[in-house]
């Protein structure tokens, strides 16, 4: 049986860096949505996303070390808002792009073709109307994982757009088989979902 060193000997950097990427499985993905105090709209893809509690109803996100510009984040620093944008296999390759680094005053929406969508009282932050599932957020707080210098962003979720009410289930979950939804593990390796079973659920 092979241990993690022989999985990892004789490999290079690439090989180690897919193997942890990928080692805790399959997440969800988004296009996190900003825009800067110039107005320039953003995205940018992320796997991170942790639930972290229901009431009040907050989401953590974990972001690269800051040592280069990171639009996303520096974004959220400034207006505090920020949308979260599913992704299904229609959206996939160009939810892929919004992982390449544009220089600051490039549109990402203008230049991969996606359409920008609002809630109501916040036009200064931008979602993707592609998205069946689109979610506005409000920072809260983050803290700093001192191990390797990521950060773990926290926000509430201040409003919520499901395209197919269906999707709501009677009990409240969402299905995100009938949104469509994907999953991804690490950076490259996109899966479908399928829903097996709904356990009888306890209230908390
Ligand atoms: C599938 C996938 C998931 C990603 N997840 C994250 C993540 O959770 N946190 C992060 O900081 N970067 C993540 N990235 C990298 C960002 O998408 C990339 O740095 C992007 O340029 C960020 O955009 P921004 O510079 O406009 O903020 C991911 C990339 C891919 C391809």
């Amino acid at each position: 049986m092979k241990t993690l060193s022989n999985y990892l000997k004789d490999e290079d950097r690439h090989f180690r860096i897919n193997f942890f990427n990928t080692l805790s499985g399959v997440r969800s993905v988004w296009m996190v949505g900003t825009q800067s105090k110039a107005g320039v709209k953003n995205l940018g893809l992320f796997n991170s996303l942790v639930h972290i509690g229901a009431n009040p109803p907050l989401l953590g996100l974990i972001f690269r070390p800051h040592s280069v510009p990171r639009h996303t984040l520096e974004n959220i620093n400034e207006s505090g808002l920020y949308t979260l944008n599913s992704v299904t296999s229609e959206l996939m390759h160009l939810a892929h792009r919004t992982a390449e680094k544009f220089e600051a005053h490039e549109d990402e929406f203008e230049l991969l073709g996606f359409t920008p969508w609002y809630f109501g009282s916040y036009p200064n932050v931008p979602a993707v109307a592609e998205s069946p599932l689109k979610i506005l957020l409000r920072y809260v707080e983050k803290h700093l994982i001192a191990a390797n210098q990521t950060q773990l962003l926290v926000g509430e979720v201040i409003d919520v757009h499901i395209k197919v009410d269906a999707a709501v289930q009677s009990d409240g979950s969402i299905d995100h088989q009938i949104l469509g939804h994907l999953a991804v593990s690490g950076l490259n390796d996109y899966y479908a979902l399928s829903h097996l079973l709904s356990m009888s659920r306890s209230d908390d």
